[in-house]
């Protein structure tokens, strides 16, 4: 099955470091949104990744996924945060259903962030993503990859 994660991760590599996990393990494409983005129709399978800002996904790839996310494709979501206090793709998630994309998860966690007046007290989560947190990320990529293959 071809698979690839689309991602946005400019502040710290947060979310990168997560993509980078899976995708090493996997040895699955992985596609920075804000470079040139191939025809993604030939995926069957695609994550979209990204950092927080704002309560919702970065700009660039949620324009990338409004614009070039083909329609009836399997897709997953992964974001890191400061606070993961609530479901931060949801925006992203409706475009992706108005597409008639089946939405096979969620998987958000911690991130390192220094945005604004963080910055001036060391930022927070310094230590997220965590080695469990990018475990848990692979292990929930995992049960996606089997649901797609058992169908
Ligand atoms: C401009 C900006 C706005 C942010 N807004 C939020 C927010 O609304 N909620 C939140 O939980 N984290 C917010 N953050 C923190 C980031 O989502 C967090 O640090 C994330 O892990 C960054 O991911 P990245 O390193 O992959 O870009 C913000 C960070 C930046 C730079």
């Amino acid at each position: 099955m071809e698979t690839a994660i689309l991602f946005e991760s400019y502040h710290h590599g947060n979310t990168k470091k997560i993509c980078d996990a899976i995708g090493q393990k996997y040895g699955i494409t992985l596609i920075d949104a804000r470079g040139p983005i191939e025809d993604l129709e030939k995926y069957d399978l695609i994550g979209l990744a990204s950092g927080v800002a704002y309560g919702k996904y970065y700009k660039t790839i949620t324009d990338v996924i409004r614009n070039k996310l083909p329609h009836n494709k399997n897709v997953f979501f992964i974001y890191t945060c400061g606070n993961p206090n609530k479901d931060y793709s949801m925006q992203v998630k409706e475009i992706a259903a108005g597409k008639n994309c089946t939405i096979l998860g969620v998987y958000g966690c911690k991130g390192y962030d220094t945005y604004g007046p963080l910055k001036l007290i060391g930022g927070i989560n310094k230590e997220n993503p965590t080695a469990d947190e990018i475990n848990e990320a692979i292990k929930f990529f995992e049960n996606i990859l089997r649901r797609c293959t058992d169908e």
